[in-house]
This record gives structure tokens, sequence and C-alpha cells, in this order.
């Protein structure tokens, strides 16, 4: 099985188990991490076990980072292949039942660049995957980004994160926020990003992502024919240590990137 059937197999089992956990999501165990509200569940817990297990068993040589379990350290190396999970994107939308803005997120990467990707958005029945030069679908359909290159038309998610990095949102991106057409903010990295690659959305902006948040979504842009690089246009290693993330249709990136640069860092 290619990598990215694995991945499509995959998030195809998952989003069943995790649409039967939203219905009874009141019930559900969870913590929270060091923000009150950064949670974890054990729908959270269990999915990212589950793809584990399976990436062990069909690939047992590579690499695997995720969000949770302590598999968060990244790997070296040029040719190191690794998988890189977020078990749910919008575990906050999850928990409450803001519907369907949160996603499965899983990708595999090699060196650090990630080359096929896919999100399953289990409240909808959405599953969107990527490939290196094969271009990016929606339930088997291409997709592709938007045509709007004014930025005065450009419709802008800026991903305000959790209280820990507010802040730092308001100062960097408040020259963005003026400039830009409309602004949203799903709270969900995955939903942001897609939504760039079906053309609902025009940019993505976010001060403190980490890979297992955006390493799917950039593959999904990417060959949607969107850009993912960071705030100052320079190209992304997801395991470089780098933070900050500007995703676009890739018609205006630059002008993006000098709005989102103009801000307080
Ligand atoms: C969060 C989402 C959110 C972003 C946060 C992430 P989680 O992921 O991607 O959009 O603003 O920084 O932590 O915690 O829901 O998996
Ligand atoms: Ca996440
Ligand atoms: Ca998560």
């Amino acid at each position: 099985m290619s990598e990215i059937e694995f991945i499509r197999a995959t998030l195809d089992e998952l989003a069943v188990f995790v649409r039967q956990k939203y219905a009874m999501r009141e019930s559900l165990s969870m913590s929270a991490k060091v923000d009150p509200n950064d949670l974890v569940t054990e729908v959270d817990l269990a999915v990212q076990e589950r793809i584990q297990e399976r990436i062990e068993k069909a690939f047992p040589r590579d690499a695997i980072v995720g969000e949770e379990n302590g598999m968060t350290g990244f790997p070296e190396g040029e040719d190191t292949r690794a998988w890189v999970i977020d078990p749910i994107d919008g575990t906050q939308n999850f928990v409450r039942g803001l519907f369907p803005a949160y996603g499965i997120s899983l990708a595999f990467a090699i060196g650090g660049l990630p080359v096929a990707g896919g999100v399953a958005v289990p409240g909808n029945g959405q599953l969107f995957h990527a490939e290196k030069g094969n271009g990016a679908f929606r339930n088997g359909e291409r997709i592709r980004v938007s045509g709007v290159d004014q930025i005065s038309h450009v419709r802008a998610e800026v991903d305000f994160a959790g209280m820990v990095d507010r802040v730092a949102t308001l100062r960097a991106f408040g020259p963005f926020v003026e400039e830009v057409g409309q602004v949203r903010c799903h709270c969900a990295a995955v939903i942001g990003l897609c939504s760039i690659a079906t053309g609902d959305m025009d940019a993505y902006v976010h001060v403190t992502l980490n890979p297992w948040d955006y390493a799917a979504g950039m593959i999904i842009v990417q060959e949607a024919g969107g850009m993912v690089t960071r705030l100052d246009g320079a190209a992304i290693n997801l395991f470089d240590g780098g933070q900050g993330v500007l995703g676009s249709n890739g018609k205006i990136h630059n002008e993006l990137s000098a709005l989102a640069l103009k801000g307080t860092y």
C-alpha cells in the first residue's frame, strides 16, 4: 500500500470512530494542558494510538511525530521518513460542539517536507488528500485555490490560538487585519488551510503552529495551487523549529507576507 492509500484508509476508518465519539462528547474524559482551554480528551489519545499502531505495522522503520503521548520530538536527516499526526485538530470545537470545525490530520514527510497528507472532517464527512505532484482532492474530487488577487478582497483566517499566544497574535497581525477584505477564525488550523485549498478562503496566518497542526494542510494547499511558508515568505521545513505560518492561494503571497511582517514581534 502506498503512503497516500494508507493515509486515506486510516482517515476513513477513524472518521467513523470520531463521529461516534462526537455524539457522546458530554461524557468523555478530558484534562487541560498548561492553558486551561488547551484540552486533551480520551478521543485525542485513542485516535493517535490507533494511527500509531497502524503506522508501526505498515511502515515499521519510519519515525512518528504526534501531538499526544510524548511523541513531540523532531527527527533529523535529509532522507528521514516521518509521519506527523494531529489526532484531533480543533479539540475545543470538538468538545463544545462547534460543528464541524475539527479534523484528523495525518501527513507523511521526507526530510521534513510533506509529500502526502490527508485531513478528515468527521462532522461533515469530508476527506481531503494530496500527494506531491498529483493534485489535491476533497472526497475524490479535484480542488483548487481561489483566484482572488487583491488584498482588499482577501478572506483571511487570523488564527488566535490559545491564551498564551493571544496577545502575540494581536500585536503581530494588527496591520494585516486592517488591510485584508474579510477576517475569520475557525481555530482549527486544518479547517483554515483546507478552506484555502477549496477556494473558500484565500489566506491563513498563525504565530506559533506546531508541525502536526499544518503538515497535512500544507501539502493539500500546495497541491491545490497555493503556498505555505513562514511569515517572512521563507520555505518551511516541518522540523526546523520555526513556528509562524502563512498560507495563501499564492496569488499575492508576497504582499500578504509584507503585511504580516508589519506587526510587532
Ligand atoms: C490548535 C488549533 C488552533 C491553533 C492552535 C492549535 P488543537 O490545535 O490548530 O487552530 O490556533 O494553536 O493548538 O490543540 O486543537 O489540536
Ligand atoms: Ca492541532
Ligand atoms: Ca490536537
